[in-house]
């Protein structure tokens, strides 16, 4: 009978594919991103993506490709192939529209590109704000008064759920200390080499929900040349995911991807690759062991792949205590 139960427990954490926010939504656990996903690839993926199961899409105002996404969505929703409710979708807002009293207007506009009437979620994309041309720092907003203009578009309807993105712990207490509405999400860098154990503590506290971005170790960042990355070991050839992939007869990506989920952290990989979108799916029939979690989780750390140099000398930066 025990056994029974125990099985029938271990069954349903594999199959969980949501995980609920603090204000009762519910989140898909695997997303699709969409950063460097250019405005031509991103439609198809799109379609990939929610024809194979995906019930999450992550964009940004900044990635250009909101429109494309809508336009989709659109296609959809018209066809009857999908509802409005049945869908999860994420937008951001950039660093030029911090100030709380433009945040209304920035999300009005991603609504309108995307053809919703609210989204899912809505973060705030960095803590430091920017000049509009993104051409000079501005000191004068702090996190907490963009936080409030955010609370008031979710007042309104306009987002089901708040949150934001590449924010430090530290950042993090100052906007639950004074927030009416708390942080629903936290999305940040997440991967094998950079595991942001402490911060997870930080959210869990919260009941803060983390989303992982790179979740692959972002092999793509490259095609990015507005930045000069170092170079450091990929985490789709790590010895040890290298041999549960052998084990379990998946993919490195997969085994990647299902350590987090089971961390209870939501995954977004992006791929315009129509193989690895339906690759980066099929994580949802297999579990690694508590050891294998415990053995990955051990994989030594390395250093964070993105390290927003632009940010540094802005009173906002998240980073400014590990520089
Ligand atoms: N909040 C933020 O500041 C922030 C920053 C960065 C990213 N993000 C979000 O997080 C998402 C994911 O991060 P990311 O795009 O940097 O990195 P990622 O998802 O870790 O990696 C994406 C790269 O891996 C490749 N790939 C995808 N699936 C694969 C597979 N199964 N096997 C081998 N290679 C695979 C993709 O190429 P193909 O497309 O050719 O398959 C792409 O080059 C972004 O798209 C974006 O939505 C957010
Ligand atoms: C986080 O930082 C990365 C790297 O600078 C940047 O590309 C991304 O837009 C930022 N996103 C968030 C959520 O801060
Ligand atoms: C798409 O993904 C498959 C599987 O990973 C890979 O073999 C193929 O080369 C990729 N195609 C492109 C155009 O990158």
């Amino acid at each position: 009978m025990l056994t029974f139960i125990l099985c029938t427990c271990q069954l349903l954490s594999w199959m969980s594919t949501h995980v609920e926010l603090s204000n009762g939504i519910k989140m898909p656990v695997l997303g699709l991103g969409t950063w460097l996903s250019k405005p031509e690839e991103v439609e198809d993926a799109v379609r990939n993506a929610i024809d194979v199961g995906y019930r999450l899409i992550d964009t940004a105002a900044c990635y250009g490709n909101e429109a494309e996404i809508g336009k989709v969505l659109k296609e959809y929703f018209e066809e009857g192939k999908l509802k409005r409710e049945d869908i999860f979708i994420t937008t951001k807002l950039w660093c030029t529209h911090l100030h709380p009293n433009e945040i209304e207007a920035e999300l009005r506009e991603s609504l309108k590109k995307l053809q919703l009437d609210y989204v899912d979620l809505y973060l705030v994309h960095m803590p430091t704000a920017f000049s509009s041309d993104m051409s000079a720092q501005d000191h004068s907003v702090k996190v907490e008064d963009t936080w409030k203009g955010v609370e008031e578009a979710y007042k309104k309807g306009l987002a089901r759920s708040i949150g934001v993105s590449n924010f430090s712990a530290d950042q993090i207490h100052r906007i639950q200390k004074i927030a009416s509405v708390p942080i629903h999400n936290n999305q940040v860098e997440l991967h094998l080499y950079f595991p942001q154990f402490e911060l997870q503590e930080v959210c869990n506290q919260y009941k803060i929900s983390l989303t992982a971005y790179a979740p692959l170790g972002s092999p793509g960042r490259v095609n990015f040349n507005l930045v000069n990355w170092e170079k450091s070991p990929n985490p789709l050839e790590n010895d040890v995911v290298l041999k549960l992939a052998q084990k379990y007869h998946k993919t490195p990506a997969q085994i990647l991807l299902r350590h987090l989920i089971q961390r209870k952290i939501a995954v977004i990989p992006k791929s315009v690759n129509a193989s690895r979108i339906k690759e980066n799916f099929e994580v949802f029939d297999f579990s690694l062991t508590v050891e294998e979690i415990n053995e990955l989780n051990s994989v030594p750390r390395g250093k964070r792949l993105f390290k927003q140099e632009f940010l540094i000398g802005h009173p906002e930066d998240p980073m400014k205590d590990e520089r």
